[in-house]
């Protein structure tokens, strides 16, 4: 399926799905402190969601087994929660959430640090959330997608750190993968044109070290290579005739 524009009502209804998701990651992130399971934010989260109206978009995607992808440290994303997997002072984790509200998704991303961390982890988390800023800065009609990809690698390598290339951004709407991919490395030419009322989910994943990544033996889990640190950063993000419009953060 192509590319798709959406309709005023659509976009309303996925500034609404944004805003639920926006306002699950600031309760989730008030959850984060050392003793805690990753499954404990898998709960949280899920109940959350699910108060507010919404379906976790991840539950059974693909058979995957929860709501919230809980990857701490060296995994990048798709962590599976565990109740014997507690956070640890110094950990950094990444939760990657979706909702469908009325039928319409929104996908977002955070990092937190858990207690004190390292001033290079928390420069990772920092370096990642910028980046986001970076790249939409050229989220607008008229430019092409890949200009949002470079200005991402750009300021992520000017900073010392690696963006992964084996897994990308996305189209959003109905679906919670549409057309186009979004790299976060600048690919040969320019990508497609942008367009008001295009929706795209931004999601920057870098690496500490090298940009290579693998997956564990569950299938789901991707590591970084080198076991450094890895952040994630992501929002469900509308292209305007003006600024874009970030929906899923408040
Ligand atoms: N949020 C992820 C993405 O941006 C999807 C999570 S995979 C799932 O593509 F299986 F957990 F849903
Ligand atoms: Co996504």
């Amino acid at each position: 399926m192509a590319v798709t524009i959406k309709s005023e009502r659509e976009i309303q209804l996925m500034r609404d799905a944004g805003k639920i998701l926006a306002e699950v990651h600031n309760q989730l992130a008030e959850l984060i402190a050392p003793g805690i399971t990753t499954m404990d934010i898998d709960r949280k989260g899920e109940e959350l969601i699910r108060k507010a109206g919404c379906i976790p978009s991840f539950k059974g995607y693909e058979g995957y087994p929860a709501s919230i992808c809980v990857s701490v440290n060296d995994e990048v994303v798709h962590g599976i929660p565990n109740k014997k997997h507690r956070l640890f002072e110094g950990d950094i984790v990444s939760l990657d959430a979706g909702v469908i509200y009325k039928d319409y998704q929104s996908d977002a991303a955070r990092t937190h640090a858990v207690g004190k961390i390292s001033e290079e982890a928390q420069r990772l988390i920092d370096v990642t959330r910028e980046s986001f800023f970076k790249g939409i800065e050229f989220a607008r009609a008229g430019n092409h997608l890949y200009d949002i990809s470079s200005a991402i690698q750009k300021y992520v390598e000017a900073n010392g750190f690696s963006v992964v290339r084996d897994l990308v951004g996305h189209g959003i709407g109905k679906e919670m993968h549409e057309e186009p991919q979004i790299p976060n490395y600048k690919p040969i030419g320019r990508g497609i044109k942008l367009y008001p009322g295009m929706t795209f989910a931004i999601e920057p994943m870098v690496n500490a070290g090298k940009y290579d990544v693998w997956i564990l033996e569950d299938d789901w889990t991707v590591v970084t290579r080198d076991g450094s640190n890895s952040a994630h950063y992501e929002n469900t993000v509308l292209i305007t005739d003006g600024e874009p419009e970030i929906l899923s953060l408040i």
